[in-house]
């Protein structure tokens, strides 16, 4: 299948640019007329990959699609099918691949139907490339910043036959896209989009553009409105949350962004990503002060060796972290903190696993997301030498599993026989009888009860704890 000329193709180099410009701000969204009836009829359903970013890119997707009067989809065959994919590990790609091959089905009884690929994986370059050349049935592919144009690009798609229109600019920030909200008592609220890191592994500043801090005035509207509509908890959300307002003049920084969020009164408030090196005393002291700020620190140490992490380009060092770590500590007493560990990069050697091992001994996190690291094309990361075969990085990552398992008990233990307030999400999936949520201190409790409303607070008595979850009862007088 030959490429058509007025495609636009991911370009990772380009991605990589930053400028001091500020980027284009809209701070409205409109429809063409002719675009709002193009769905009608029709239905949807779009496959979400990866991370909270793209969880949120999926509501304003879905939000994109009634607009033009497609409904969601319940029994698998959809007019359109949207793939929003993640790119940040390599077996990525591969999972997206199966899913795509699972909805193949779809064509024979709609040959009119478009499967459409979008996300961080539409912005990388061979991902792209193998999608043209080898799954002609994929009638769309469109990146992280085409997210609003999805309308016209249905319509192109409907005259063009197939399309691939992917910027590899530094982004725009859109205010107002049309939404779909997954949960009507927990909302995602971005605070920013893209990063500026450039952590030597990562993918994401070449997927997801230049660091654009949204204006602080409308994520507290945004904020208000959840709260007016009845939502109970928030997460703002950003690559590097403590980065926040460093792009734009005379916004607030993001320990005061934190301050007027709580004041407005939404009962619970989490952030996340935060990166340990511009984490400031005044977060510090902003998470302690305000009680609707709950208490849990995302904050990815990724290695614990301090060559490994300078060559990552982390720009702190073990000590700094620890530090960081002891002053979090101090302040809350009950903070919980967990953590993202990538073993196996390139110069990790047996000395650097163990000082990853001592850290995490240390600091004995809450939680761990732990990774085998995987070279991504067009990172500084995948050029160096990688010495460590497969199966010794497997044994690492083995080792270090059991031992965050350790810290992760014993911290949970330590809720067993207490009440703790949990916002119910509603019956597992496994067993209806079993309900589940989250409590004050992000922590997952899967409880039994009477009466249970999904989207309540109801005060769990903690009978056991586990690993990954706790288990309780709701105590009956106190329901409210
Ligand atoms: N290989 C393995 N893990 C990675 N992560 C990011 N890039 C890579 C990579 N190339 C992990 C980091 C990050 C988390 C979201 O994913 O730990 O914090
Ligand atoms: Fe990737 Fe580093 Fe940015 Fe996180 S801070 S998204 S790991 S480049």
């Amino acid at each position: 299948m030959s490429k058509h000329e007025n495609w636009h193709l991911p370009v990772q180099k380009l991605a990589a640019k930053r400028d001091k410009e500020p980027v284009p701000y809209f701070e409205t969204f409109t429809l063409d007329e002719n675009l709002k009836t193009l769905g009608r009829g029709k239905t949807y359903t779009i496959e979400t990959f990866g991370c909270q970013a793209n969880e949120r890119d999926s509501e304003n997707l879905a939000g994109l699609l009634e607009a033009m009067g497609y409904t969601k989809e319940e029994n698998k065959t959809p007019d359109i099918v949207l793939f929003n994919t993640c790119g940040i590990r390599e077996n990525a790609a591969n999972s997206v691949f199966g899913m795509i091959g699972e909805y193949k089905h779809v064509l024979k009884s709609k040959p009119d139907a478009i499967l459409a690929v979008c996300g961080c994986l539409a912005q990388e370059e061979n991902f792209v490339n193998r999608l043209i050349d080898h799954y002609p049935y994929v009638r769309l592919a469109f990146g992280t910043h085409n997210i609003p144009e999805l309308p016209e690009l249905i319509a192109k798609t409907q005259e063009e036959g197939r399309v691939v229109e992917v910027y590899s600019r530094q982004g725009e920030v859109y205010e107002n896209l049309p939404e779909h909200r997954q949960s009507r008592h927990k909302a995602m609220v971005n605070i920013m989009y893209g990063c500026d890191k450039f952590c030597t592994y990562c993918i994401v500043p070449y997927t997801r553009g230049k660091q654009r801090s949204r204006h602080a005035d409308e994520i507290l509207k945004e904020v208000r409105l959840l709260k007016k509509l009845g939502y109970r908890e928030i997460t703002l959300l950003g690559q590097n949350v403590n980065a926040y307002g460093k792009d734009l003049e005379g916004q607030p920084d993001f320990a005061a962004l934190l301050a007027m969020v709580a004041q407005t009164g939404m009962e619970r408030i989490r952030f996340m990503t935060s990166h340990p090196w511009d984490f400031s005393q005044a977060m510090i002291e902003t998470i302690a002060k305000y009680p609707n700020i709950l208490p849990v620190v995302h904050l990815p140490v990724q290695s614990g060796d301090n060559e490994v992490l300078r060559r990552m380009g982390r720009r702190y060092t073990r000590e700094q972290y620890l530090d960081l770590a002891r002053r979090l500590r101090e302040a809350i007493p009950d903070v919980v903190i967990t953590t993202d560990i990538i073993v196996g990069f390139p110069t990790e050697d047996e000395q650097a696993f163990e000082n990853t091992l001592a850290l995490v001994r240390e600091i004995q996190y809450d939680s761990a997301f732990t990774f085998i690291y995987s070279p991504r094309p067009g990172t500084p990361a995948a050029k160096l030498e990688d010495h460590t075969p497969l199966d010794v990085k497997t044994k690492r990552l083995i080792e270090l599993n059991d031992l965050w398992h350790e810290s992760a008990l014993a911290k949970n233990k330590a809720y067993e026989g207490k009440i703790v307030y949990v916002l119910a999400d509603g019956p597992s999936k496994k067993n209806v009888n079993v309900w589940s949520g989250y409590d004050e201190h992000g922590k997952l409790v899967n409880f039994t009860g009477e009466n249970l409303k999904v989207g309540d607070i109801i005060p769990v008595h903690i009978t056991s704890a586990h690993t990954f979850f706790l288990s309780g009862e709701a105590v009956k007088e106190e329901t409210e």
